[in-house]
């Protein structure tokens, strides 16, 4: 049994709003069928995106003791277009052929299996916190009154299990997910399909591509991957778990641009 919930996105004002995104009925407006957005990976090349996925770019913020996001700007892009993933363009966040002249090696090694097989499971009151490991380092399960895994252990207090719930579901990895122990809900936030640059203000490095919305991801030998809501592919292309990010890129300080 799965459920879902509303998320917010900020707004540059710093205002909440509602994640704007691709209409629910599958139409264009125009009364076509739209394309749906997917994420092909290229042997040792670049991201190439197609369906009109939307991109955007947002920092990583610290507001009191938590973190949250600030979208930043909105790019115009095609029906199709293709991201950097070897972290050498020198037109970010696109593809300049630099994969090529770098010799990028590119291969996947990220696990296949599926999220529930991979993941930890640590048990509370109010909800059970599934945990698989795969950190980008986003650090948004770090809360006022605690981090997810003590926050999931404390879930017996309502307003504690809200916050733990809150954690996981800003993970941008997707690393974490809670289910609630009464009716098994999985929370998960409901996000357009669409595709983030993830900027660190406090580490003054460039993070992954954020990727929400369901979107497919499909690996270079044609393969898909298991279709998840929220996950963070490298862009730096030092991730030893390729193609998701492993948060190497704050280690070998990656910045592409972007006024960091
Ligand atoms: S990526 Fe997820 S698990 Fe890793 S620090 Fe960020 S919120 Fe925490
Ligand atoms: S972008 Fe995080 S490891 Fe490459």
């Amino acid at each position: 049994m799965s459920g879902t919930m509303e998320a917010t996105w900020p707004r540059a004002d710093g205002r909440a709003s509602r994640h704007e995104g691709k209409r629910g009925d599958g139409q264009d407006g125009n009364g076509n069928e739209a394309a749906t957005p997917r994420i092909r990976i290229a042997t040792d090349g670049p991201y190439l995106v197609s369906g009109g996925a939307t991109l955007d770019e947002a920092q990583i913020v610290s507001v009191e003791g938590h973190h949250e996001y600030r979208r930043v700007r909105t790019f115009d892009v095609r029906e199709t277009y293709a991201l950097c993933r070897c972290g050498n363009t020198t037109t970010p966040p696109f593809c300049d052929g630099s994969h090529k002249t770098h010799r990028f090696d590119g291969a996947e090694a990220a696990s296949r299996a599926p999220y529930r097989d991979r993941a930890d499971v640590y048990p509370g009151a109010g909800a059970y916190l599934f945990d698989d490991n795969r950190c980008a380092y986003a650090r948004f399960c770090h809360r006022e009154d605690g981090e997810a895994w003590t926050l999931t252990e404390e879930s017996s207090d309502p307003r504690l299990k809200r916050e733990a719930v809150r954690a996981s579901m800003d993970c941008p990895a997707g690393r974490l997910t809670h289910v609630d122990t009464q009716d098994a809900r999985v929370y998960e936030p409901a996000l357009a399909p669409g595709i983030t640059l993830l900027q660190d203000v406090d580490e003054k490095v460039s993070g992954p591509l954020f990727v929400h919305g369901r979107i497919a991801l499909e690996a270079a030998d044609g393969t898909e991957y298991e279709r998840r809501n929220r996950y963070a592919l490298c862009r730096c292309g030092v991730s030893r778990n390729k193609p998701f990010c492993d948060a190497m890129h704050v280690n070998v300080g990656f910045a592409a641009s972007l006024g960091l």
